[in-house]
């Protein structure tokens, strides 16, 4: 097999890896994997069709791999069911799928965050389906002092319901995952990465409720936090391919989804690994 390979995209965040085998991977490649996935924040390895098991094993470098409705470590992202029919929108996992399509970081509505998570591709709609991901380490640093100084000092709830509601949805616990009815946890709007320091807006859609702040005020907040954040040369997007996988860091990266037509199928499997409890639990 080749070299490993880590090439970077134009953005500030994003890299496609090849030149290795996830599935065989030795000490020395996973170090200069770590080391691109602290940089790049988000790692795409085109064509290295790894078995379930492979997948969650990959996981496992990185660290725990979070539960979610006691899965074995892979949740399907999917809108094919195994019998091969096609859900409706209305159904409770699509509408998990369908909160996807917004700006958002993996579990910041638990008590926990996460730290990374991982897609692999399956199963492609001919058009649509891809993934972005958008810097918030560079949006951070994009902020006039003002802005920064500001941010610096607040902080918001984080809840799947709120985010739900807002797109017409209710939130339950039929979907693939995605569900917490506890306290909604309160986290810092300016996150410093455990590893390298760098802070990071933590902002995207599950974030609301600003303490200090009318609800109002609140929302126009975040929301003009995330337009501007979200924007070219801060933002990586991947047109899929089967077989690809992509792992990213939810410490320091916002993600989403783009729309397709749901008549086609679209089947991802993902693994998500837990936050560190030091770094990533809920403010008090
Ligand atoms: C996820 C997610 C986006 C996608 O798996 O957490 O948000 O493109 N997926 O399916
Ligand atoms: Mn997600």
């Amino acid at each position: 097999m080749s070299e490993l390979k880590i090439e970077p995209s134009e953005a500030t965040l994003g890299a496609v890896v090849s030149g290795v085998d996830l599935s065989e991977l030795d000490d020395s490649d996973w170090r200069t994997i770590e080391a691109g996935f602290h940089d790049r924040a988000v790692l795409v390895f085109p064509g290295q069709h790894l078995s379930s098991r492979d997948q969650v094993a990959f996981g496992r470098r990185f660290g725990e791999i979070e539960h979610l409705f006691g899965d074995a470590g892979i949740i399907p992202i999917s809108n094919q069911r195994l019998d091969g029919s096609l859900m409706e929108d209305h159904e409770p996992p699509m509408q998990v799928m369908l909160g996807n399509e917004g700006w958002h970081t993996d579990s910041s509505y638990m008590p926990l965050a996460a730290k990374a998570s991982i897609l692999s591709a399956h199963v492609l709609p001919p058009s649509g389906g891809e993934t972005e991901w958008a810097d918030m380490r560079a949006a951070y640093e994009a902020l006039d002092s003002t802005l920064r100084e500001r941010v610096a000092e607040l902080s918001a709830y984080h809840s799947i319901r709120y985010s739900q509601a807002r797109i017409g949805h209710t939130n339950t616990n039929e979907g693939l995952y995605g569900y917490h009815d506890g306290d909604p946890p309160r986290r810092s709007l300016v996150k410093f990465h455990p590893v390298s320091g760098r802070p990071a807006l933590f902002i995207g859609r599950h974030a609301y409720g600003i303490p200090g702040l009318d609800a109002a005020e609140s929302e126009t907040l975040l929301d003009d936090l995330l337009a501007f954040a979200c924007q070219p040369t801060r933002i990586y997007q991947h047109r899929w391919q089967p077989g690809d996988i992509a792992i990213w860091d939810n410490r320091c990266v916002l993600h989403r989804a783009r729309p397709y037509d749901h008549s086609q199928a679209r089947v991802m499997k993902h693994t998500r690994i837990a936050g560190d409890p030091a770094t990533e639990t809920a403010l008090a």
